[in-house]
């Protein structure tokens, strides 16, 4: 480490020259909803307690990468040491264009493999609450700088004209709480108008065993009106589940609790709707219930206990599943209805991430103006009788009305076992959900045909194991072991790069009515193109999270739902075959077309296959 920092001992002269940047995150944005999607992420609001809402203002940021290549080292090594401080605020200076006396350093550190430095913006000396800046650096050379800073179009005197004391009431008497004796401080806050106002910075806690309402807050007042404009809210609420694991299967892999699994990307208000005690399994993705009573919800098991002031408060929703007792104990239902809401809304957060968006009809309540009819979470009702046993079940409607996922209890097993405890099952389910509003574009009208269905069955096959294959090797995957009570699951063979473990072909469509069957053969083929990707590009364990990535499970997920989009309502499995084709061609340019040909090709989707006639072609096409 000391090694590290002394080979860096130098100085970087003019790094703007020639460094290349690019923006990061850059949204598919809806030419009409602009004003919508860029508010949602610099506005929040906070609820302190009911009726008392604050919008929370964060200018848009900027994020540049710095590609190393392309930065012009102009550095010359010298006998002084490099100084994190010095060189982050001389960077902002020069790359923003700011005088010296405009910047002021927050703090910095240095990692095993890089440095960071943090500024804030200073007017008349007196630093901004909400523009800031933050540079990397690796090398001495400049990696990533992201920004907040303001031109504001109009700065409020920085000397103030209310006294401290009355700004203090002000907030305790709006929050209902009582100031915390923290000194308070100048600063600047800079407000959606473009505007930046001079506040006092007041910590107020709130300790109301009345209304069971606790906070910690820092409370931004304004120094010349005494309004309270916004605030920081100090206490994280974590959400904990009593589950089994999204790369897991069943309960007898054990559950675990996952705190804060919610990928705010995609779920921006989070997977509840409410806070605190009023978290229920109900939100703006999934609701969760018991057969068919939308009001029977599961609740925190562990009511949310009064806070001494500073720790975070959890809310637990920490249910054990007895095995031994039979599915009706209220335990076993709360385990039923907290794994399938988990399951279902971190399906809705990694579809998100691969474009199953609000433009692309999704589930979801609010559309943060982002586009597609809002208003159809998923309703997911666990141990549903209303369709008998051993069954599960996805009815998917047009765009804006709710999907609704019926998981029945399996009677294999004594006692029964609940659906909604097996996880490929939830998936493969909520998978239906995906295809069927993606084909077609959002009418839910478009995988009616035998072959059609068939083809939602294979996809809804493959996507459960793509979520549940959790290492770099390629394993045979088996649907349904846990609720049919049974290793070899509910489908005729594995799943398998082997053809003697899964002899499928196309032509087995030959004379078959059976849309599990023609799912079969279709999920199997995808089995082993996603064998070929990741044997060719490796394996990502956050691939959930990261639809850039270059691996091989990534580039799977991705050019099966591209290939949604594209293929005609009710599509043949040629017709699918030849989506996937496309899609790579869109994606990645077509780099991967032999690949996907030689593997169509050996289940007899080669290029001379014909819809309609379910004769095998193992072709693929010249030069592959
Ligand atoms: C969530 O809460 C808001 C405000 O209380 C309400 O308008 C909305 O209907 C709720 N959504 C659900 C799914 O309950
Ligand atoms: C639905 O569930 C709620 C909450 O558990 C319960 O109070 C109500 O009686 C149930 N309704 C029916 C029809 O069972
Ligand atoms: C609050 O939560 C954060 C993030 O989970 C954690 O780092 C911190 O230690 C917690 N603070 C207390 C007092 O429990
Ligand atoms: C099984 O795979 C092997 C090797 O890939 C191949 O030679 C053989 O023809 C295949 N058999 C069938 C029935 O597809
Ligand atoms: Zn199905």
């Amino acid at each position: 480490m000391t090694h590290f920092l002394r080979v860096l001992n130098l100085i970087v002269l003019a790094l703007t020259a020639t460094i290349q940047a690019h923006v990061l995150r850059v949204r598919d944005t809806n030419p009409n909803q602009v004003v919508d999607s860029s508010k949602h992420y610099t506005h929040l609001t906070r609820t302190v307690r009911p009726g008392l809402d604050f919008e929370i203002y964060h200018p848009p940021s900027t994020f540049e990468v710095f590609d190393e290549k392309t930065t012009q080292r102009l550095a010359a090594f010298v006998d002084f040491d490099w100084n994190l401080e010095e060189e982050t605020v001389s960077f902002v200076q020069s790359h923003l264009s700011v005088g010296r006396s405009e910047i002021g350093f927050t703090s910095g550190y240095t990692s095993e493999s890089s440095m960071y430095g943090y500024v804030k913006q200073i007017h008349d000396g007196i630093p901004f609450i909400n523009a800031v800046a933050n540079v990397a650096w690796k090398d001495s050379t400049v990696v990533s700088f992201g920004s907040s800073f303001v031109q504001p179009n109009k700065i409020a005197p920085s000397k103030p004209t209310l006294d401290v004391n009355t700004a203090i009431s002000k907030a305790e008497e709006i929050l209902q709480g009582q100031f915390d004796g923290f000194t308070p401080s100048l600063g600047y806050l800079a407000r959606p108008d473009g505007s930046a106002n001079l506040v006092y910075i007041i910590q107020i806690r709130i300790e109301d065993t009345v209304d069971l309402a606790h906070g910690w807050f820092e409370t931004f007042v304004d120094a010349h009106t005494g309004e309270v404009l916004s605030l920081t809210d100090f206490v994280a609420e974590a959400i904990v589940y009593n589950v089994i694991p999204f790369s897991k299967v069943a309960p007898p892999d054990g559950f675990e609790l996952v705190s804060d699994p919610q990928d705010l990307e995609a779920s921006p208000g989070g997977w509840h709707n409410g806070t605190g005690a009023e978290v229920m399994t109900k939100g703006n993705n999934v609701m969760a219930f018991c057969n068919g009573n939308l009001t029977s919800l599961s609740i925190p098991s562990t009511p949310r206990t009064p806070r001494s002031s500073a720790s975070n408060s959890t809310v637990e929703f920490n249910y054990r599943y007895q095995p031994l007792l039979g599915p009706s104990i209220s335990t076993n239902i709360d385990a039923g209805r907290v794994n399938g809401f988990y399951i279902a809304n971190s399906v809705h957060d990694f579809f998100y991430r691969y474009g199953f968006t609000e433009v692309a009809f999704n589930f979801q309540d609010d559309n943060f103006g982002k586009g597609g009819q809002g208003g159809d979470a998923v309703r997911l009702s666990v141990q549903d009788s209303s369709r008998g046993v051993n069954n599960a079940f996805f009815e998917t409607g047009p765009d804006g009305q709710p999907g609704s996922c019926l998981m029945s209890l399996w009677n294999y097993a004594n006692p029964s076992r609940d659906a909604s405890l097996e996880n490929d099952i939830l998936i493969h389910e909520l998978t239906h959900g995906l295809t069927n509003r993606m084909i077609g574009g959002g009418t839910a009208r478009c995988l009616q045909t035998t072959e059609a269905r068939g083809l939602g069955e294979g996809w809804s096959d493959a996507v459960a194991s793509w979520a549940l294959q959790s290492t770099p090797e390629v394993r045979d995957f088996v649907m349904g072991t846990w609720v049919f009570d049974n290793p070899a699951g509910v489908r005729t063979y594995p799943y398998s790069t082997s053809n003697k473990t899964n002899p499928l072909l196309y032509s087995n469509l030959q004379g078959t009515s059976d849309r599990y069957l023609i799912g079969q053969v279709w999920a199997n083929t995808l089995h082993n193109v996603y064998a070929s990707l990741v044997s060719a590009y490796g394996y990502d364990k956050d691939a959930k999270k990261n639809p850039d990535g270059i691996e091989g499970n990534v580039k799977f997920l991705r050019l099966l739902i591209d290939s949604l989009a594209l293929q005609p309502c009710n599509p043949t499995m040629v017709e699918a075959r030849t989506a996937w084709i496309l899609a790579d061609k869109n994606r990645y340019g077509g780099v991967n077309s032999c690949l996907l040909w030689k593997t169509f090709a050996s289940k007899g989707l080669g290029v001379s296959a014909t819809k309609a006639v379910y004769v095998d072609n193992f072709n693929v096409p010249e030069g592959c």
